[in-house]
């Protein structure tokens, strides 16, 4: 029940439908040669195709610590959960004699103007994305990945979100909100066409890149914070001309319903929705700007406060992309300068390429690569 399947084209956990929680965890990778990368590729691929379809974990002598944390109870189960594997730049560095094999637009993430980057919650070499139904569920299998690669990984950062149940439950009619309190994913493409998710999220042979890369994606991990207090005290006005949307309908302003058309041909004064509005230059809907189209999958994240006080809250923001350059980093570049701006602070981050799916029980994550 609720089992996500491991084994296909294209890894889980991508344009699988978003569950209510979320882990992203990143790592340095330990293994000194490609030898032992290969070890960590086949483990993760053995590890992952357990914790997604679940069983019994056998009794070991008392003696011994025990195989599992026990955190599921005596037989862990799926609830829905997907394990996704993604390399950095720095993967490719001299280590393991993978230079040649870099994906053509993979970089050490930049800094963009109103970034506030802390260093020790950005960049690393493999990103893994758990997502379930609960925190436990990932936390469960974090900890089964990190018992079973002491020699191999060390976690460098890790962050945690989660979505709001009673709208995920409605998925698809009704989009999620964020805790700036707008519906969020709206515009995203439709991950269940296949058509569109090869033009937009896989790559494809055509593509130019290294031909391991065919059936991956490029991934970015923003971690941004949003500044509540302030956002709280500004008029729902100014906040519906900040995205160009209404609040609680979601629709484009001047429009009633939440999968309207903003109709920017009817509005090139931008006295409707403005110029500078979030929407309108994420995507100013143009055929020239198609291509940069990206696959929105983030979470909402809330961890304690900041060192004066306030509440450290924001969007876990993960998108896919066929391509890094077309996608996320001309989507931020147009938002750069955006009155958003003023309300959020990106403050970590990734950018990282997502292997290719494992196809059956004979081969491994990364093999192609390796
Ligand atoms: C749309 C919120 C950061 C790209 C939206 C919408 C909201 C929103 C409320 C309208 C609903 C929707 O279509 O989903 C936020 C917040 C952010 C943030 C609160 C930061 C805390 C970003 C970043 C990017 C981005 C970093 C990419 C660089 C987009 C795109 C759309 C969108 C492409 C769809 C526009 C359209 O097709 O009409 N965002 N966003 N957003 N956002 Fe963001």
């Amino acid at each position: 029940k609720e089992n996500q399947p491991f084994y296909g084209e294209h890894q889980a956990g991508i344009i699988t439908p978003q569950p209510a929680a979320a882990l992203v965890v990143v790592f340095d990778v330990l293994a000194k040669d490609k030898h032992e990368l290969t070890r960590l590729f086949k483990l993760l691929t053995t590890r992952i195709s357990f914790l997604t379809k679940g069983g019994k974990v056998p009794d070991v002598d008392p003696k011994l610590p025990p195989l599992d944390s026990g955190v599921l109870g005596p037989e862990v189960f799926p609830d829905n959960l997907t394990v996704t594997i993604s390399v950095g730049a720095s993967l490719f560095d001299q280590r393991f004699g993978l230079a040649d094999k870099k994906p053509a637009h993979l970089i050490e993430m930049v800094r963009f103007p109103n970034d506030q980057l802390n260093l020790d919650e950005c960049h690393g070499d493999l990103s893994i994305q758990i997502c379930s139904n609960t925190a436990e569920t990932n936390i469960h299998a974090l900890r089964d990945i990190i018992k079973h690669t002491p020699d191999l990984l060390a976690v460098k950062w890790k962050i945690d979100g989660f979505l709001p149940p009673h709208t995920l439950a409605k998925m698809g009619e009704e989009s999620v909100i964020n805790l700036l309190g707008f519906k969020d994913g709206t515009a995203n493409p439709n991950a269940q066409d296949n058509k569109l998710m090869d033009e937009l999220v896989w790559v494809g042979t055509q593509s130019g890149e290294p031909a391991w890369t065919v059936g991956g994606s490029y991934q970015v991990v923003r971690i941004i914070r949003n500044l509540v207090e302030q956002w709280d005290r500004t008029p729902l006005q100014e906040q519906e001309k900040i995205f160009g949307r209404h609040k609680h309908s979601g629709a484009p302003l001047g429009k009633k319903n939440e999968h309207d058309d903003p109709d920017y041909a009817s509005d090139s004064d931008g006295s409707r929705i403005d110029f500078k509005s979030h929407i309108r230059l994420a995507n100013p809907r143009t055929a020239e700007t198609r291509k940069n189209l990206i696959l929105r999958r983030g979470f909402n994240y809330s961890r304690g406060i900041s060192k004066s006080g306030q509440l450290d809250m924001g969007l876990l923001f993960v998108c896919y992309q066929a391509n890094l350059t077309n996608g996320f980093l001309t989507v931020q570049a147009r938002l750069n300068g955006e009155p958003l701006e003023e309300y959020i602070r990106p403050v970590g981050g990734g950018y990282f390429f997502s292997l290719p799916g494992v196809k059956d029980e004979k081969e491994f994550l990364g093999q192609a690569l390796l």
